[in-house]
């Protein structure tokens, strides 16, 4: 199981500190909720907490069970979901998720790209031979899914997962998450909302005194 330790972290931009001194570990098996009012930095903590970007000074560090784990392999555990990524508009569903698979190796039989689209709740009559640039926000979003969960990460970075999602998305995302943290896998969560924090195993918050409960 991976945990990621943030030790002492601190980052500023412009000469304006975000993090002073952070700690905070986050545990696999369970979702964690990264919380805080606009501009507080949990987009940058996911960041952080995924090496995509290093601290001033301080460590974060990833152990599975106990061994620090290699950059590569950490790579490869990876799935993030954020705004900014961005599927190829003149591209279909299918060939977007092929070309996304495939820069982490992976091929997608048809049959797996039926099943992830029902999982994610995208009709596939719907968005055949559809570009990616034609589907609706929340669809793109339902998709961002499909990719992440055919990737096979076990390490989540969300951010602000359940933007654009209808109720029935919202209760899709969560749901998978909680399969993924039962399974282990460490589920990151950015969010704003308060019934998404309530149903985090585990909270950080930022702007003021970073908190955990567990
Ligand atoms: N690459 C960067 N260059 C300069 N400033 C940055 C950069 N990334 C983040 N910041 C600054 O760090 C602060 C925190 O940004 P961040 O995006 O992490 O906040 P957030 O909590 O995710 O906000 P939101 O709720 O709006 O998504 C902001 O003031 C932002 O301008
Ligand atoms: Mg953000």
């Amino acid at each position: 199981m991976i945990t990621i330790t943030f030790d002492r972290v601190t980052r500023s931009f412009g000469g304006k500190p975000l993090f002073d001194s952070l700690d905070a570990k986050i545990r696999g098996g369970k979702i964690t909720a990264v919380t805080g009012p606009n501009g507080s930095g949990k987009s940058t903590f996911l960041r952080l907490a995924g090496h995509l970007l290093r601290p001033d000074s301080g460590q974060v560090s990833v152990k599975c069970d106990d061994a620090e784990l290699r950059r590569a392999d950490y790579r490869d555990r990876l799935g993030i979901v954020t705004p900014e990524l961005r599927f190829y508009p003149r591209l279909t569903a299918y060939e977007n998720m092929t070309f996304f698979l495939g820069l982490r190796g992976k091929t997608l039989t048809t049959d797996t790209y039926r099943d992830l689209l029902k999982r994610v709740g995208l009709d596939e009559t719907a968005v055949r031979g559809k570009f990616a640039g034609a589907f609706s926000t929340g669809m793109r979003q339902r998709l961002k899914f499909a990719v992440l969960l055919a990737s096979g990460a076990d390490v989540w970075l969300l951010d602000e997962p359940a933007a654009n999602l209808d109720a029935a998305g919202r209760a899709m995302i969560l749901r998978e998450a909680r399969q993924a943290a039962a399974s282990g896998a460490v589920v990151l969560w950015a969010t704003n909302d308060a019934g998404e924090e309530e149903k985090a195993d585990e909270v950080i918050r930022l702007g003021g005194n970073p908190a955990r409960r567990s």
